[in-house]
């Protein structure tokens, strides 16, 4: 028999302590992208709610944009870098398959060589990493979880595909977890449908930019690529079932809700799933959208962020989150906001 090995635990309970973002500086209208996609702004507006949107300039890189929105979360947490155990970077635009990008960060945040991985879940990364921070913090694994949602989708959008060119955006969101008295990140709700794996996804593997040419740069980017409306009819319908059961895995009734951050990939999804879960009429809801694209796993701590901000979303509130993405991924989980 092997030796016995101890066994541990963590907080009793765990919570998002501060929330902070970083939006790109380069604001892209609608006008600017409908001549290469035969489109117009109205037509944008009147099927996605997008007006406009932020693209990253080569300066506001990955590690970049994830740095100052980390720097935000941390001091509004009150917790400092050497304070962070383990750095979650949700993320499908770091355009390098290896290292992961969160060792730099957590580099150069100043952490003391905490543990650092990239997770690829897509839109639904953010609310992924929040459920492996909340269990990490409870199981002992760490105090403090940073978790970063970051995209630069512009560098891996094709602005002459109708089918996207209009929906992709750049940004950062995030959070920091840690340990807390009372339970203030609910239990997760997650999964994925494989089946419909090819409904969003780069169209091709890597070894087409690099196999092309000797010439660095020289090959075709692959791109995303996304069915949309099968997509939106999936989101639409059974993404409210998944709101749902977080709510009801939490505890938490329709009438206690004071907040709904769905993953900001269409107004029209938005609406659909409030009406879809009967959400009251007091539930405060994200609209980030309309002022900054779908930016896959940055959306949801970039539309959380907007509302406590602007005051919509109050220390103390309860929020539902909800995302949803290539794979098909899904997680959602109820917070009290910080
Ligand atoms: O973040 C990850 C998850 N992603 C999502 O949840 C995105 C979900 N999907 C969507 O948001 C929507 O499907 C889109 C906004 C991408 C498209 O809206 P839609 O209502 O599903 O449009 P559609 O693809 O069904 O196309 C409707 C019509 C077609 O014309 P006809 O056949 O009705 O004459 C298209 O040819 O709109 C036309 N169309 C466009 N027209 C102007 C398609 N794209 C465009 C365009 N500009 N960019």
């Amino acid at each position: 028999m092997g030796a016995a090995i101890r066994a541990i635990s963590g907080a009793p309970h765990a919570a998002v302590l501060g929330v902070g973002s970083y939006r790109p500086s380069l604001i892209v209208s609608n006008a600017d992208l409908v001549d290469a996609i035969d489109s117009s702004d109205e037509w944008i507006q009147q099927r996605s709610g997008i007006k406009q949107r932020r693209f990253a300039t080569p300066e506001e890189t990955v590690q970049l944009m994830s740095v100052a929105a980390s720097r935000e979360a941390l001091q509004r947490s009150g917790i400092t870098a050497e304070q962070i155990d383990c750095v979650i970077v949700a993320t499908v635009s770091h355009l390098l398959q290896t290292p992961a990008i969160a060792t730099a960060i957590a580099y150069e945040l100043g952490t003391q060589q905490a543990a650092a991985f990239d997770i690829s879940a897509a839109c639904a990364g953010f609310c992924h990493g929040i459920a492996l921070a909340a269990d990490m913090v409870r199981g002992g694994s760490a105090h403090h979880v940073l978790v970063i949602g970051v995209e630069r989708l512009s560098d891996i959008t094709d602005l002459n595909d109708r089918g996207t060119a209009f929906i992709f955006a750049d940004g950062a969101g995030a959070a920091v977890v840690g340990p807390s008295e009372t339970p203030a990140i609910g239990p997760v709700v997650w999964g994925s449908d494989g089946e419909q794996f090819d409904l969003i996804r780069q169209r091709e593997d890597w070894r087409n930019v690099v196999g092309t040419s000797d010439e660095p740069g020289s090959g075709v980017m692959p791109h995303l690529t996304m069915q949309g409306n099968s997509v939106f009819r999936w989101a639409s319908f059974a993404m409210a079932k998944i709101a749902t059961q977080a709510l009801d895995r939490a505890g938490v009734s329709l009438d206690e809700l004071d907040v709904f951050v769905p993953h900001q990939a269409n107004m029209r999804i938005i609406d659909a799933m409030a009406r879809s879960m009967k959400l009251p009429a007091h539930v405060r809801i994200a609209r980030d959208i309309a002022e900054q694209g779908n930016t896959s796993a940055a959306s949801i701590p970039l539309a959380l962020d907007r509302m406590m901000v602007e005051g919509d979303a109050k220390p103390g509130d309860t929020a539902l989150l909800v995302a949803f993405g290539a794979g098909l991924a899904y997680a959602a989980q109820v917070i009290t906001v910080p």
